[in-house]
């Protein structure tokens, strides 16, 4: 990573690229939103990012695996070591996948059964498929109900898409036995957590609101990307400890001349008291 513009303090951008690709026992997960116009390489960084995470373990400091949410248009296949990719799809669905040019290509699929299954398979950078049809676990729905007065039956009568899943996963993530670090990469999270929801989405996008600061206790760190922030659920974004800017992704002056691979980092609370930009090159 290279520093480029004139009123940069090095120390402190390093310092804050430090906080969000290396985790320690200390400070825990890390929350960071992105954002930024098409084409302006968010995909690219968080593809980046993801190679590069590190973490604490009891007596070392080793590589932390990261789970990017798979896509149907998805480009996970730019993370720059291909040897590290494992591609997880649920047992119950069947898949094909093809290069830009719509040729078919064979992937080595692992299949998981629930988030548990899947957290024991974990390799390095793991591509996870949603399961194609889901419905929320009981305990899920229990626990929805209960914070929401309305009647479980209602919350079950709701069709909404699979997507939904990744609700149950960072349910499992706050009530799972051990504490390992781990890292979460949605990519376009407009189709996870979306600005205005309605119906049992507004309601799980209010318990992961309540949940993220336990996000951060239970080692887990969350990635998300954008076009732009009112593209994200405002009771979601709000709570995020970072965020990165690139180009498009604000309308500061004073970045305005940023070029395209270039961001904006910006610490929103906890271990800085004020606000600072600082713009970089990948
Ligand atoms: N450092 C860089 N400088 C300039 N171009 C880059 C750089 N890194 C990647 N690119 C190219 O920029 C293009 C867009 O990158 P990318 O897909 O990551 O952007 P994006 O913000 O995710 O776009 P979208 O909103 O369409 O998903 C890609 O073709 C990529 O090869
Ligand atoms: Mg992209």
């Amino acid at each position: 990573m290279s520093l480029v513009g004139k009123q940069i303090n090095d120390a402190m951008a390093i310092r804050l690229w430090n906080e969000i690709t290396f985790h320690t026992y200390r400070f825990g997960g890390t929350t960071v939103e992105i954002y930024g116009s098409k084409g302006s390489t968010k995909t690219t960084l968080m593809l980046k990012i993801a190679s590069k995470l590190r973490c604490e373990s009891p007596d070392d400091v080793i590589p932390e695996p990261a789970i990017w949410r798979g896509r149907t248009v998805d480009q996970w296949n730019w993370y720059p070591r291909l040897s590290e990719i494992r591609v997880f799809v649920h047992k119950a669905d069947d898949v094909v996948f093809y290069d830009e040019t719509g040729q078919e290509i064979e992937v080595r699929v692992t299949r998981y059964r629930n988030a548990e299954d899947l957290m024991q398979k974990l390799g390095r950078f793991n591509v996870v498929y949603e399961p194609r049809s889901y419905s929320l676990s009981e305990d899920l729905l229990d626990l929805l109900a209960r914070r929401s007065t309305l009647p479980k039956r209602l919350m079950k009568d709701i069709a909404v898409d699979s997507s939904i899943w990744w609700f149950e996963f960072v349910h499992y993530l706050l009530e799972r036995p051990d504490n390992k670090f781990v890292s979460l990469f949605i990519d376009e999270a407009d189709d996870v957590f979306p600005e205005n929801p309605s119906g049992l989405r507004w309601h799980l996008q209010l318990w992961l609101k309540d949940n993220v600061k336990d996000l951060r206790k239970r080692n887990v760190s969350l990635y998300f990307s954008a076009h732009s922030h009112t593209d994200i659920d405002s009771r979601i974004r709000t709570k995020m400890q970072y965020r990165i800017l690139m180009k498009g992704g604000e309308s500061s002056s004073r970045f305005a001349h940023r070029q395209k691979g270039s961001f904006v980092l910006e610490a929103r609370s906890g271990l800085h008291r004020k606000r600072r930009l600082w713009e970089v090159q990948l």
